[in-house]
């Protein structure tokens, strides 16, 4: 009996340190032994990441070395294994690789592109979205995913505001956190669960102009005020590693940018996760001309706080030399090395280093597909319905199908799509066809081929089909190419002879429905007045069809809620609400038709705005109609007179009035009305999606930290000023009841 016991208790030992392999105790232990036991060559390999596009007889050599820490782009289960075995069975040290790829809104099975998760304005969708992406390429055995990306966008005319979560700090910070914890879970490491990679820090959605890889001009506090919060959000929610971004950041790169790095990261957030550089970032310090070559280059960014160097073989190129000649001190390598070390332990890898046997084959299953076609549901924002054209009811026999989006299986799915399988797209034609068909007659005439197609020799028949037809919709935007990284654009406007295609349809006389697909915030004023009824979809992934069809015919409420700020023309770039007052609000706009003639040239006043495109947005951030009515109570505070280590707590009444079951998001804003700088007008503090039976009714309560309404003084110290702060809650940036606090 003592024996079994003793066995028992030795075995329940081992499985707690092995548990405990994964906490930090046992790990700084192993990572420790191991670094006693590593040549100055192999640590310089840990920091090298390279892509298995290319070089792979070479990789296979610094595999058997010990020269290389991560591979990119391998995505064939074999193949990692094959890699893996030549790095865990042959090197010194046999330290497992780490396989990464971008997984930015799905792998095999497309969710909507990041902006399109942000409409739904659902973090707990975002979530599932995310574990299903984990799982999907944790069956192709990549560990570790280039994502979130939470770079705060405000220029529709940046490509990659596609890749990002709009224009909001909080919602960046909100959807950020939620994609970390759904790769990661409260268990990095377990089968199934992929490291996450916060991108890109830092500001470089701020690039000027919405030119892509441009410089920023952004000062400190707008740094921490706007682009470092969602970053500390996932941070603090335990994401394992963060990507330096392309852009300088006050003249300093951000690869090779200490402050950024070293005194906020690491200093005052204590982040103890990885920093990888962008794809040849380190390699692009001679370009932005602050390296004169690859040694100085590897100093620089080491210095500064990249750990891993992505794609460019600088680091092992001249790292050992300038440890060896005591130029960079060992002391920096090593700390860089035991961050990744930690990295691939908190991957499960030393435990696990292969893929399987844990794979459950769940690609691309009917329930991803199910689970896409939810996010993709509340992704799509419904902009107009006038006379109630939608949903589409029993008298509606006839319905003509038209646009370069309505069977556009690859640039439905967006930007960063490298492991889908278009074949897999349900498009809006196959799903009104599959599931509408019976009821309705089907009429499809795309008109143009594709965004940028200029051809109108369709439009003949588009016509005539147009006269048969009851209602007519069109699937208008963006081909995919044309958004996303390096695809930045001056005239943000539909491409091709899409307005052609809209004039045509609009003169049929017959209801015309608008369903913009799109990677950014088109302009698209005249095509939208046209319009009777306009869905904005962004690129809504593999399921988008079903999706949207759904909405169409009324199954499914539409839910979405702008992400960004709909600009009238890119000339309003960079636009959004969380913008500050100025010395001269916009007052009497006038527009350019109504200025008189040989007019003084005081008469149309003095305040900030375009005379030609006013200075609203079209649509405003946070805006989205639905097919029945709610109603939101005027809030009642618990207090308005509050500390700054108080909460805020109110509670509002939200009533779904209509005649449909749907969910609103009710939204909180906060204005510092006097500050001792200046401040936004609005800024978004918290956000709640309900869902409400029709008729029913729900109390909803909110407690905000008072020390929320912070703000960076001219110390640069975070503070939250005595005085007067407005509470706006409604249902999107423009709208809602308001009550004053006292913050004394
Ligand atoms: C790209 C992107 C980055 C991506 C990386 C690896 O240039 O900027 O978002 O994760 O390279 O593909």
């Amino acid at each position: 009996m003592r024996y079994i016991l003793m066995t028992l208790l030795l075995f329940m030992t081992c499985l707690s340190v092995s548990f405990a392999g994964n906490r930090n105790g046992d790990v700084e232990a192993r990572i420790d032994s191991l670094m006693s036991r590593m040549t100055l060559e192999e640590k310089v390999g840990q920091l090298n990441q390279l892509d298995g596009r290319r070089n792979l007889p070479y990789i296979e050599q610094l595999l058997r070395t010990g020269g290389i820490g991560s591979i990119m782009n391998i995505t064939d289960p074999e193949e990692v294994d094959r890699l893996q075995k030549i790095a865990v069975e042959e090197s010194p040290n046999g330290i497992p690789v780490i396989f990464s790829r971008d997984v930015v809104h799905g792998f095999r099975t497309m969710l909507p592109i990041p902006l399109g998760m942000a409409a739904t304005f659902n973090e707990e969708l975002v979530y599932d979205g995310a574990r299903m992406a984990a799982s999907e390429a944790y069956e192709h055995g990549i560990r570790w995913a280039f994502a979130p990306m939470i770079d705060v966008s405000r220029d529709a005319r940046w490509g990659r505001i596609a890749e990002s979560f709009g224009e909001d700090v909080l919602l960046n910070s909100r959807m950020g956190a939620a994609v970390v914890r759904g790769y990661q879970t409260d268990s990095p490491g377990a089968p199934h669960t992929v490291m996450a990679c916060a991108k890109h820090f830092v500001g470089y959605g701020a690039v000027e102009g919405g030119r892509d890889y441009n410089t920023t001009n952004i000062t400190e506090r707008q740094l921490r005020e706007v682009y470092l919060p969602p970053f500390k959000a996932v941070a603090d929610a335990g994401c394992a590693s963060v990507m330096t971004a392309f852009n300088d950041i006050d003249g300093l790169p951000a690869s090779a940018n200490g402050f950024v790095l070293d005194s906020i990261l690491r200093k005052e957030w204590g982040y103890d996760g990885v920093t990888v550089s962008d794809y040849g970032a380190i390699g692009e310090l001679m370009k932005h001309g602050v390296a004169r070559d690859r040694e100085e280059a590897a100093r620089l960014a080491l210095l500064a706080g990249t750990d891993m160097d992505m794609a460019t073989k600088i680091y092992t190129g001249h790292l050992p030399d300038l440890i060896r000649e005591e130029i960079v001190p060992e002391s920096a390598l090593d700390s860089a090395v035991r961050r990744v070390l930690r990295l691939k332990f908190r991957a499960g890898l030393f435990d696990r280093p292969y893929v399987g046997p844990d794979l459950n084959g769940g690609v691309a299953s009917s329930e991803n597909m199910a689970l896409a076609e939810r996010v993709a549901s509340e992704s799509v924002v419904m902009l107009k319905n006038d006379g109630n054209v939608l949903p589409l009811g029993r008298a509606v026999r006839k319905v003509l199908v038209t646009g370069p989006l309505a069977d556009a299986p690859h640039d439905q799915l967006g930007t960063w799509t490298m492991d889908s399988d278009t074949s897999l797209t349900v498009t809006p034609l196959d799903a009104l066809i599959s599931g509408y068909a019976d009821d309705v007659e089907i009429l499809y005439e795309p008109g143009l081929l594709y965004s940028r197609d200029k051809d109108t020799s369709r439009f003949g028949a588009l016509r005539s089909k147009a006269s048969e037809a009851d209602v007519i919709i069109a699937f208008l935007g963006e081909e995919a190419i044309l958004t996303g990284e390096a695809h930045s654009l001056a005239d943000i406007s539909l491409k091709g002879m899409q307005s052609a295609l809209v004039e045509l349809l609009s003169s049929a006389g017959k209801p015309l429905v608008t369903v913009i697909m799109a990677g950014r915030p088109v302009t698209a004023v005249g095509e939208i007045s046209k319009s009777d009824a306009v869905l904005y979809s962004f690129h809504p992934g593999t399921m988008g069809g079903p999706a949207l069809a759904d909405i169409i015919f009324g199954k499914t409420n539409p839910s979405g809620k702008l992400p960004v700020s709909v600009p009238v023309h890119a000339g309003q770039s960079p636009l959004y609400y969380s913008q500050k007052s100025t010395g001269r609000p916009a007052a009497k706009i006038r527009s350019l038709d109504d200025i008189p003639r040989n007019a003084y040239q005081s008469v149309l006043g003095h305040s900030s705005y375009y005379l030609d495109v006013g200075v609203k947005p079209l649509y405003p951030f946070g805006y989205g109609l639905s097919y029945t009515e709610f109603d939101i109570s005027e809030p009642e505070p618990d207090d308005t007179l509050l500390s700054r280590s108080d909460t805020l707590r109110f509670s509002v009444t939200l009533t779904n009035s209509g005649h449909a079951d749907g969910a609103e998001v009710v939204q909180v804003y906060v204005r510092d009305v006097h500050a001792s700088l200046t401040r936004p007008v609005r800024e978004l503090k918290d956000f709640r999606k309900v869902f409400l039976k029709k008729g029913e009714s729900r109390r909803l309560q909110f407690s905000l930290p008072v020390s929320s309404f912070s703000m960076y003084d001219i110390n640069m110290k975070e503070v939250v000023e005595p005085g007067e702060f407005i509470v706006y809650v409604g249902n999107s940036s423009t709208s809602g009841h308001s009550f004053s606090i006292n913050v004394r």
